[in-house]
């Protein structure tokens, strides 16, 4: 943790169901901006300085430690999920004997900022309170735990919503369910929770009267931005969340330098780098590990995952899937590049051409209707409307290579594996089954034949040899 004292652990509560999703995937799985939910807690979390990471699964525990492989953070099963503070003592063995501060939050609560985080560890550092809770004031604070403060204005109790009083009932400030605990405390008194309560759980809010009644302090700390902390429970507060979100990520790249001609059509994951003055046009998505160059123009109408757009690239009504493109490539319309695509600088993919597993080189163009599969295009190529590379034979995929300069008539198709030699040309129509050498020209196809003045004979002549092999039809 940046400048802190204490190590700190984070615990990130996501063992539950999420009924109200009335969903076959655990809740926090689903996604905002591509990202499963609970991967935006971890992220915030990280980015305010936090390391280690544990996440306690439950529902759909296969499903979401999957999610979460490779980022690199720890789980503990909480087979039965008999309420927050029982989670917590479900990762008790999986934190062994943690010493410190120790942040817990629940893995619904996506829109949680690092800033805030790092304020709530800092206070618990600057108080050597044994908690400090995260608390929001909401207009509609029904459903919430509420906090109850006593005269001196100091945290008391932390009441669930099913077991409040009907004069608790008005309060609005709640809690969120964000924590920042003394491990040594917490584990200390978690043994006294009881499960006595309108839903027979083991609530971790009890912790606050137990410290109280231990003498120890408890500290409330009230989140400057409500929405903030907003849980997500339906698929109303997902798409509220998404919102956020998407305006908060946008945001920070149009004060980078990025244009959004309207921002509420462009949707960009939290991971996506986007250089400056870079033009992004509505129903523009990127989304994954998404990194794009400065000056390029995105969309409209386009979606790229996993991709290296390098500057000045000009993608418009195009999808782009695990690729890479170098400086000054143009893009669609209506292009789709599949995994696996490399274009080199100035190189072009145009209109309705389908790319995969290829690499087209330098200044090569493949400008109309085209599919290119499993093939390295050289530099300064031309690729005729409608070529085909034919590389699937029904079992298996075959590559083709186009030497630099070649030049490919409209509709050949390459029955690979084929090789075609550098500055090589190929007849309009032709299927190309063998190499053609360097320098060579191929053509395949039948002699054209010309019957001079035929048209104007059959229209004259309704008994014409045509006109008679139509009525025998
Ligand atoms: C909880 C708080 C409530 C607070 C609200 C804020 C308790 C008892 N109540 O209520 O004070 O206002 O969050 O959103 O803590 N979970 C487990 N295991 C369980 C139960 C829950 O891992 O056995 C996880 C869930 O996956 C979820 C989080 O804990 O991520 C919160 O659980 P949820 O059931 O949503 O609690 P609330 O009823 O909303
Ligand atoms: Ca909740």
């Amino acid at each position: 943790m940046k400048g802190s004292q204490v190590a700190v652990t984070a615990l990130i509560l996501a063992a539950g169901e999420g009924t109200r999703m009335k969903s076959s995937l655990p809740k926090v799985a689903h996604r905002i901006l591509g990202v499963p939910i609970v991967a935006h807690v971890v992220r915030a979390v990280r980015a305010a300085g936090v390391e280690r990471v544990v996440v306690v699964t439950g529902h759909g525990a296969e499903a979401v430690e999957l999610l979460l492989e490779g980022s690199g953070v720890a789980c503990a099963r909480q087979d039965a999920q008999n309420g927050t503070g029982h989670a917590v003592m479900c990762a008790e063995p999986v934190l062994g004997g943690f010493d410190g501060s120790l942040l817990v939050l629940a893995g619904d609560c996506p829109l949680l900022t690092s800033e805030t985080l790092a304020g709530l560890i800092e206070t618990r550092e600057r108080t050597g309170a044994a908690a400090v809770v995260l608390t929001a004031d909401l207009a509609e604070p029904a459903g919430y735990g509420r906090i109850i403060r006593d005269a001196s204005g100091s945290l008391a109790a932390i009441v669930e919503d099913k077991d409040l009083a009907p004069e608790q009932r008005p309060i609005t400030e709640v809690n969120t369910s964000t924590y920042c605990f003394d491990a040594a405390s917490l584990f200390g008194h978690l043994r006294h929770l009881e499960n006595s309560n309108a839903q027979g759980e083991y609530y971790l809010t009890d912790m606050v009267s137990i410290f109280r009644e231990a003498g120890l302090e408890v500290v409330p700390m009230k989140s400057p931005d409500a929405t903030e902390t907003l849980g997500i429970n339906t698929r109303v507060q997902l798409a509220e969340a998404a919102t956020i979100l998407q305006r908060r990520v946008n945001e920070r790249h149009m004060l980078a330098g990025v244009t959004m001609t309207d921002p509420s059509l462009v949707w960009i994951g939290p991971d996506v780098v986007v250089g400056r003055d870079t033009v992004v046009e509505p129903m523009t998505f990127l989304f994954g590990d998404t990194r794009v160059g400065s000056g390029c123009t995105l969309g409209p109408d386009t979606r790229i995952t996993d991709s290296r757009i390098d500057a000045g690239c000009v993608i418009d009504s195009s999808v782009v899937v695990d690729s890479s493109l170098a400086a000054g490539v143009s893009v669609g319309p209506r292009a789709y590049l599949r995994p696996g695509t490399v274009m080199d600088e100035g190189s072009k993919a145009g209109t309705s051409v389908e790319i995969k597993n290829s690499r087209v080189g330098a200044r090569s163009k493949v400008p109309h209707l085209s599919y290119i599969g499993d093939t390295e295009i050289g530099t300064d190529a031309n690729i005729g409307a409608g070529t085909i590379t034919c590389n699937y034979d029904g079992r298996r995929k075959h590559r083709t290579k186009i030497g630099s300069g070649a030049f490919i008539g409209s509709d050949t198709m390459l029955i690979a594996p084929v090789e075609v030699g550098e500055g090589a040309v190929t007849g309009a129509g032709s299927a190309i089954a063998h190499d053609v050498p360097a320098g060579a020209l191929a053509v395949e196809r039948t002699d054209q034949r010309t019957i001079e003045g035929w048209a104007a004979r059959e229209r004259e002549d309704d008994q014409g040899p045509a006109a008679r092999e139509r009525s025998t039809r």
